[in-house]
C-alpha cells in the first residue's frame, strides 16, 4: 500500500471531520463536500493557471476550455522557446509543433503533431477532437485541416529561435551523432507545457502543448501529442501530464500510469513520484550515469477529481504552478534525486 502523505492526510482529516457530524442536526451537519476546484501546470503556466482558474470559478468554463485559454498564453508568447509561435526549430530550422488534449466529461480526445505554421496547437487538437472521428492529425495533413477550419498560417521562427538555432547549426562538427546530445540541444529538453484541470463538480480535463525537442530531426515527435504520455485523463478518477524529455514519458506511458497509480490510490504526488520510478527502472543503460541515475530531465503533474494535486520530477530544482482558492502561485516539486 502507498504511504499516505502530508496532503493526503489533511485532505483525508476533512472527510474524518465531515463524516463525525454526519449525526448532527443543520446547520452543523456537514453539507456534500464539492471539490475544491484547482488547476495545475509546469512552471512556466504561472500566468495560465491563473486564467484557467478563474475562467472556470468566475465564469463557469469547462475545464478542457479553461486548460486551453491558459496554455495559449504560452502558445502566443514569442519569448517561451518550448512551445508555439517562438519555438525551438527542428534540425532544418522549421518550427514544428505537438498538442494533445483530453475532455474527461466526454471521454474525447484530439491531438496534431509535428504542425507547422499555426502557432496555437492545442486549438486544432480541440478542433480535431471536436469536428472528426480521429483523435491525431499529422504533419501536412494537420496543416490543412487547420487552414479549413479557420486558423491562419503564420512564420513560427522568431528572429531569436533563428539566432539559437544558427548557434546550434555552427557549432556542429563532425565527430557529433544523434546518439549523443550537443549541449546547445540538452538546454531546452525541459520545454513544453503541460496543464490539468478539476472544476468545482469535479470534471477533469488535459492538455500538454510543445514545439518538441530542439533541433530535432524532421519528423521526431515526443510524448507531448502522444494520448497516455504527455497526457492523460480519466473523469473517473484525475487527470495528470509530463514534461521533459518525451522519449521516456512514451516509453512508460507515464501520463496514464500518474493516472492510474491515483487510481490505485495513491496521492498525486506519491502517483508522480511511483511513475518516475517506473521511468528510471526503464531507463536504457546507456541513458543512465555511473549511480544508475537518468541523465535527463522528467516532471509530471497531476489533480485527483476530489481536488487534491502534486508533481513530481526527477532531479531537485523546479516548480510547478498552481491555481486554488488560495491563489496562483509556483509550488516546489517532490523530487527523485536531489542536486549535488
Ligand atoms: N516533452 C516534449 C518532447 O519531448 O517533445
Amino acid at each position: 500500500m502507498p504511504e499516505i502523505s502530508r496532503r493526503t492526510f489533511l485532505h483525508l482529516s476533512g472527510a474524518v471531520a465531515a463524516a463525525s457530524t454526519a449525526g448532527l442536526p443543520h446547520p452543523l451537519r456537514a453539507r456534500p463536500r464539492r471539490t475544491p476546484p484547482v488547476v495545475v501546470a509546469s512552471g512556466n503556466g504561472l500566468r495560465g493557471v491563473e486564467k484557467a482558474y478563474r475562467m472556470m470559478t468566475e465564469e463557469g468554463a469547462d475545464p478542457l476550455d479553461a486548460a486551453i485559454a491558459g496554455v495559449n498564453i504560452q502558445e502566443l508568447d514569442p519569448a517561451d522557446q518550448s512551445v508555439g509561435l517562438g519555438g525551438l526549430p527542428d534540425e532544418r530550422g522549421v518550427v514544428t509543433l505537438d498538442a494533445s488534449l483530453m475532455h474527461g466529461p466526454t471521454r474525447r480526445a484530439g491531438a496534431v503533431a509535428a504542425l507547422e505554421d499555426i502557432a496555437t496547437p492545442s486549438l486544432v487538437a480541440k478542433a480535431v477532437m471536436d469536428y472528426t472521428d480521429h483523435v491525431i492529425l499529422v504533419g501536412k495533413g494537420a496543416r490543412d485541416f487547420a487552414i479549413r477550419m479557420g486558423f491562419k498560417p503564420q512564420n513560427l521562427l522568431t528572429e531569436q529561435s533563428r539566432r539559437d538555432w544558427l548557434a546550434w547549426k555552427t557549432s556542429l562538427n563532425a565527430r557529433d551523432n544523434w546518439l549523443e546530445w550537443p549541449d546547445a540541444a540538452a538546454k531546452h529538453t525541459d520545454g513544453t507545457i503541460h496543464m490539468s484541470a478539476v472544476t468545482a463538480a469535479g470534471d477533469v480535463s488535459s492538455v500538454t502543448t510543445t514545439s518538441g525537442l530542439a533541433w530535432k530531426i524532421p519528423g521526431r515527435i515526443g510524448d507531448s501529442p502522444i494520448v497516455g504520455a504527455g497526457q492523460y485523463c480519466d473523469n473517473a478518477t484525475g487527470a495528470a501530464g509530463a514534461t521533459g524529455r518525451g522519449e521516456a514519458a512514451i516509453q512508460s506511458c507515464g501520463s496514464f500510469l500518474a493516472v492510474e497509480f491515483m487510481r490505485q490510490g495513491y496521492d498525486p504526488e506519491d502517483a508522480c513520484l511511483e511513475t518516475l520510478r517506473r521511468v528510471v527502472a526503464m531507463t536504457e543503460d546507456r541513458l543512465l550515469d555511473e549511480q544508475g541515475r537518468p541523465q535527463f530531465g522528467l516532471s509530471f503533474y497531476a489533480v485527483h477529481k476530489d481536488g487534491r494535486y502534486g508533481a513530481a520530477t526527477m532531479y531537485e530544482g523546479p516548480q510547478f504552478a498552481v491555481a486554488s482558492a488560495e491563489g496562483a502561485r509556483l509550488e516546489p516539486m517532490a523530487f527523485l534525486y536531489p542536486n549535488d
